[in-house]
């Protein structure tokens, strides 16, 4: 059997989870709502589309990095377990499957994903494409995933964590979650991190804030799409009655703290009900919810930092124009 599925999810504590950060984040001035809560069905479906769009460059760039360089990060890195954190469809990740099956090589890839139905069907089609992969998914939030990958070892690992969703963690969740991710790796393993840059390396200087927001703000308004939704699921779990009309899509690029801030601004003087939390809030005309950030780096300090962290940068992969970093560090 080349494929085991283990689920740890602990649905009553994650519910709980959930429930207090949403009360929070909407009893909070300003109003936030955690970005996870983009991720229900439909929302992970608007999210590929995302990944498709002519403005969204980082999975196409990213994509491109991977396609031309994964053999030379196999060849260096000789892992047997690739684990993915957020592996989704996997679709990026099939550049470094390839490379093992283009030397003949066996490997265990654990993806660890949230979504059971999204592991279970990635893990079917990857396992008929390649022949000597063995697969150990894991459901789980990446939290629950890295206390176990401390618990056992196939030989040397290799974590990546694609598509620069570690912009999402403000800085203090980011050290936190770092911190973990070394704990699951023994000494001389590695760590592939796909960062979106917002400053290249002389002499290229910064990349355009149009080209940023655009991304964010793309013409065929999926990516408004997706932001709304994430109040049609609060409606759906908490039975609450968000009118999706009376909101609109907002994402600017701040330049002072480099990153992308999506919002949900109100267009009227409103009050929602969650019912199944008892919850009632007031939402003032023109009023911004906070549901995304989206950080951006650069490469020296994103170096400094990993090193700081006993994650030894060794090599950086990236594009022409420097829009994408693909960071390949090694634990000390
Ligand atoms: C999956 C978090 C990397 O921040 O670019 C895409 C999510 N939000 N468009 C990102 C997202 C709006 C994406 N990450």
């Amino acid at each position: 059997m080349r494929l085991e599925i283990d689920y740890l999810l602990d649905t009553k504590a994650i519910e709980k989870d959930d429930v207090r950060d949403v009360v929070n984040g909407l009893q909070s001035t300003p109003k936030s709502i955690p970005a996870r809560y983009f991720y229900d069905k439909y929302g992970s479906q608007l999210f590929e589309q995302i990944c498709d769009l002519p403005e969204y460059y980082p999975t196409r760039t990213e994509a491109s990095i991977l396609k031309q360089y994964a053999m030379a990060i196999v060849k260096r890195t000789r892992a047997d377990e690739l684990v993915e954190l957020g592996s989704g469809s996997s679709t990026k990740t099939r550049f470094i499957l390839d490379a093992y099956k283009d030397m003949d090589t066996p490997l265990y890839y654990t993806p660890v994903d949230v979504s059971g139905s999204m592991l279970e069907t990635t893990a079917n089609n990857l396992l008929k494409n390649y022949s000597k992969l063995k697969i150990q998914g894991k459901v789980a939030t990446y939290d629950l995933a890295i206390e176990q990958l401390s618990t056992y070892s196939l030989g040397k690992r290799m974590i990546i964590f694609l598509g620069s969703s570690i912009g999402n963690f403000n800085a203090e969740e980011c050290d936190r979650f770092i911190q973990k991710v070394t704990t699951a790796l023994n000494s001389g393993d590695y760590f592939l991190l796909g960062i979106d840059l917002y400053a290249q390396l002389y002499p290229l200087g910064q990349k355009p804030i149009e080209v940023l927001e655009a991304a964010y703000n793309d013409a065929s308004g999926v990516t408004a799409a997706f932001n709304l939704n994430m109040l049609q699921h609060l409606n759906n779990r908490f039975q609450g009655n968000f009118n999706l009309e009376l909101f609109k899509h907002k994402a600017i690029y701040n330049t002072e703290q480099n990153q992308i801030e999506m919002y949900l601004i109100s267009k009227e003087n409103q009050s929602v009900t969650l019912d199944s939390l008892n919850l009632n809030i007031e939402v003032k005309k023109e009023e911004a919810i906070l549901t995304e950030i989206s950080r951006k780096f650069n490469l020296l300090q994103m170096k400094e930092y990993l090193d700081k962290n006993s994650l030894n940068l060794i090599e950086t992969y990236t594009d022409d124009r420097q829009w994408f970093g693909l960071l390949l560090c090694q634990k000390v």
